[in-house]
This record gives structure tokens, sequence and C-alpha cells, in this order.
């Protein structure tokens, strides 16, 4: 990441909000001259430099963008409202240079998706993924499981939207978003705990170790939030103190940041029925799992949704809470299944607005699902009444929606595939080394 070299002169010094830099950068901004001043280098403080303006960015591609720095110790005398663009410091006062990835103001992921690359694929969105070739096949509510004979699983994410134990409507591209999301979270958390990924074949692919999936799924939490039967926010203000087995304070209002994380375990509800609210003295009860076991899974869940909260926080985002699911190898070792931080099985906040909003006692600014649940809510009762269809230009800023996700967890750019080729058969032609494999009809549920 670091090369270091003097840089011309700033001549249109980068704007800088001190809402872009990561709170754990200890730094004051000077607005007027983009001047930084880092406070926790040395004894004396040193001065920042953000080098080149917008047309000068280091990596334009990424998103959000990465700018080069320079950080200079204060020549003798040298005051630190000086001139930032002919600084008074020799190049030898350079003590440290490279670059550095701006965290993204609240607007960033939609301002900055590219929808021309996106069109072509409106139509098309993935809705199932058959594949007759390939045995054990398992509907899940989004994704096509495969079992194969030699104990892998092919996870295809389909772009349908799942909310209320119904899918909602299919939106284009959400698919490869949401494995492409996964991918860089168990990418970035394989120090923390083993997953069970082996390979992308395709960008909407997962090749992964079959795991006999526990029966419990580990929510973690960080805020009194939600909708759903077993969120907590709609149990606390019925009136419930007493939830999962853990006393909540009085007096919190909606949204607000929990005194401490916390699990809130519910059943691993197979085959589509509702899941349900444990404790952990009932997991152990019940035989869901052994002590030792809840042990290991809860301070393992809570490490990754550390690591998810600080990668998170760097992006501008507020992890809110999520959903792991965990399964045991063969030797009964603990494995991280499933997805993890994606839009679908997690709540992300704008930081930015966050404290605004909340004393102002409005939502706080969310990228995830809520948007087409929203629009659902207001037109019927989702867990009666029949959907109505998702009107285009729903699905449309769906779609922009997922992709910016996608750009502003990772800072990365969202490659779109090959807009000549359906879905499906791209998805055929990348599994077809594994048709030969075949399978049997056995099955790991316990
Ligand atoms: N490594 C794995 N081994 C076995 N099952 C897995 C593994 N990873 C995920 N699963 C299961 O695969 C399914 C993924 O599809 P999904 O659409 O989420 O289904 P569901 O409707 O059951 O939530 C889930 O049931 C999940 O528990
Ligand atoms: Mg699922």
């Amino acid at each position: 990441m670091i090369e270091c070299r003097p840089f011309p002169p700033l001549d249109n010094p980068f704007p800088i909000k001190k809402s872009y830099l990561p709170d754990f950068l200890p730094i004051e901004v000077n607005y007027d001259t983009g001047l930084l001043i880092l406070h926790a280098v040395g004894k004396i403080p040193h001065v920042v430099t953000l080098v080149g303006g917008n047309e000068r960015l280091i990596d334009k591609r990424a998103r959000p963008p990465v700018v080069a720095f320079l950080i200079w110790s204060f020549a003798p005398g040298c005051q630190a409202d000086c001139d930032t663009r002919y600084p008074c410091h020799s190049t030898r006062s350079i003590i440290h240079c490279g670059t550095w990835t701006i965290p993204p103001p609240a607007a960033y992921s939609r301002a900055m998706v590219d929808m021309t690359a996106i069109e072509p694929h409106l139509g098309r969105a993935l809705e199932d993924a058959a594949i007759a070739e390939l045995p054990n096949h398992y509907r899940g509510k989004v994704r096509e499981n495969y079992d194969l004979a030699d104990g892998r699983r092919i996870i295809i994410a389909t772009d349908r939207i799942s909310a209320f134990d119904r899918i909602l409507a299919a939106i284009p591209l959400k698919g490869q978003a949401l494995t492409q999301i996964a991918r860089f979270w168990f990418d970035a958390t394989r120090d923390l705990c083993p997953n069970h990924v082996l390979d992308y074949p395709d960008p909407n692919v997962l090749l992964c170790r079959r795991l006999r999936i526990m029966p419990v799924e580990i929510v973690v939490r960080d805020y009194l939030a939600g909708t759903t039967g077993t969120s907590i926010w709609p149990m606390y203000k019925a009136g419930r103190r007493e939830m999962y087995g853990i006393r909540f304070p009085e007096g919190m209002r909606e949204n607000e940041k929990l005194p401490q994380t916390i699990i809130t375990p519910t059943t691993k509800a197979f085959d589509g029925g509702h899941d349900e609210p444990l404790s952990a003295a009932e997991i152990t009860r019940r035989g869901l799992l052994t002590p030792a076991q809840w042990d290991e899974v809860s301070a393992r869940a809570l490490a990754l949704f550390a690591r998810g909260r600080t990668m998170a926080a760097a992006r501008g985002l507020i992890l809110v809470d999520t959903k792991y699911e965990f399964g045991f190898d063969a030797e009964g070792g603990i494995v991280l299944a499933d997805e993890i931080h994606t839009p679908d099985s997690s709540r992300y906040w704008f930081a930015e607005s966050y404290e605004r909003r909340l004393a102002a006692g409005e939502k706080p600014e969310s990228f995830d699902k809520d948007f087409v649940r929203s629009w659902v809510v207001a037109r019927c009762d989702p867990y009666k009444d029949p959907i109505p269809p998702i009107p285009p230009e729903i699905v449309r800023e769906a779609a922009r929606l997922y992709i910016g996700v996608f750009e502003t967890i990772t800072g990365e750019v969202f490659v779109p595939p090959d807009p000549s080729i359906p879905p499906l058969d791209r998805i055929r032609a990348a599994l077809r080394p594994y048709f030969a494999v075949g399978g049997t009809a056995r099955k790991v549920r316990s």
C-alpha cells in the first residue's frame, strides 16, 4: 500500500468532511485549508495532506475513492495553519505516506451506481435455478441447493427477495451481489472461524462443504430494532423486558443502541416453518446444543460480529444485527455456513445520519431489503394477502440498491455479467463439471 515519494502540490484539495473520516483516526480537520492534524503520531502533532483533487484520485474506479496522503512532521517554528498547497516543510519531513480509502457518506451508494451497465439486465432476473442434472435439490427461500455425493454442496443464489416467509419479487443481479458480499466477508473473517467455502464456480454460485446445520440460528444485535415476530423492538414495545433470557433496561427507544451486544437465538425452521425465540438455557436444556457447543458458537458469533462492526464502521456503516448459521463437520467441528453479513441476513444503517435521525425520532437510513418490504407493507397485509406485483421502477431501484450495497460494503466496483447470456445458461455452463459427480439420496439433516 505504501509508496513513499513526494507528490505534486495541491491545487484542488479534495473536499474533506469529518464524516468521511473513520472515527478511530484521531484527526482534527481544518475545512478551509484541507489540513488535517493527526494527534496520535509521536509527541508533536503531524500534518496530513491529501494529495490530488477529484480528477487525480489514485484509484478512480474504487468506490469509495482512494486518495493518496502524506503525513508531514512540523518543521520548527511552523504553524499548523500554514499554506497546505505549498507546505513549508521540506520533503525530508515526510514521515509517512500512502493511500487511504475514504469511507462513503450516506448517499454514496445511490449516487455512484452506473445504471447504464445495469440496464440490459433489468428484464432478466434469475427467479429459479432448477438444474435437472444436479442431484438432491433443495429449493430454499432464496437459494437453490444441490448436495453432491462426495459431501460437497452447490448453493446458487437466485434473485428472489424473501420476507414475511414469502417471495416478494425477483431483483436482477441481487443473487450475484449477495454471493459477492458473502464472499467478501468469508474472506475477511477466515481467521476468526473456519467456514464452509470451497470455491465460487460462478458469480452467483458457492461450492461448499456440506455440513450438519445446527438447529439454532445465531442472531447477534447491537440495537433495539426490527419489525418481525422474533425482533426485539416489537416485543419491547409491547412491554416485555425479558427476552431471549436477557433482561432489558427500562426507558429505551426504538433503534437505540443496546447497553451491550447480545445474542438472540432462534430455532432454525427447516422447510419453511417459523423461527421461534430461544434462550441459552433452553438451547442446552432441550439438547439442541451441548453447553460446550453453545459456548463456542456464541464466542465465534460475537467475534465475527465485532469484526463486521469495525469493518462496516470504516465504510460509514453500522452493522445493526445479523443472523449466522453454523454447522458441524464430520469430526464435530463448528464451521460457519450459509451466508455472512449480507443484506439478506443483516441490517445496516448509515452511520453519518444515525444520531441526528434518532434524536429527531426518525427511522435510521438503511439500504437493506426494507425498501421493497415497505412498499409491500404499505399495500397489503404481507402475512395474509396476495403480494401485489412489484412495478418495474421499484425493481430497478432495488437492483441499484443491492449493487450499491455491494459497492459500499466492499469498496469494489460491481462487475455485471455478460448481458448477452441468460443467467441460468451461464450458471449451467459453469456447473457442467459437477453434473458427472452425481449424488445419492442421503440427506444430512439431523
Ligand atoms: N454448508 C452447508 N451445508 C448444508 N446446508 C447448508 C450449508 N450452508 C447453508 N446451508 C443451508 O442451505 C440453505 C440455503 O438456502 P436458503 O435460500 O437460505 O434456504 P432457507 O429457505 O432454508 O433459508 C439453507 O437452508 C441453509 O441452512
Ligand atoms: Mg436462509
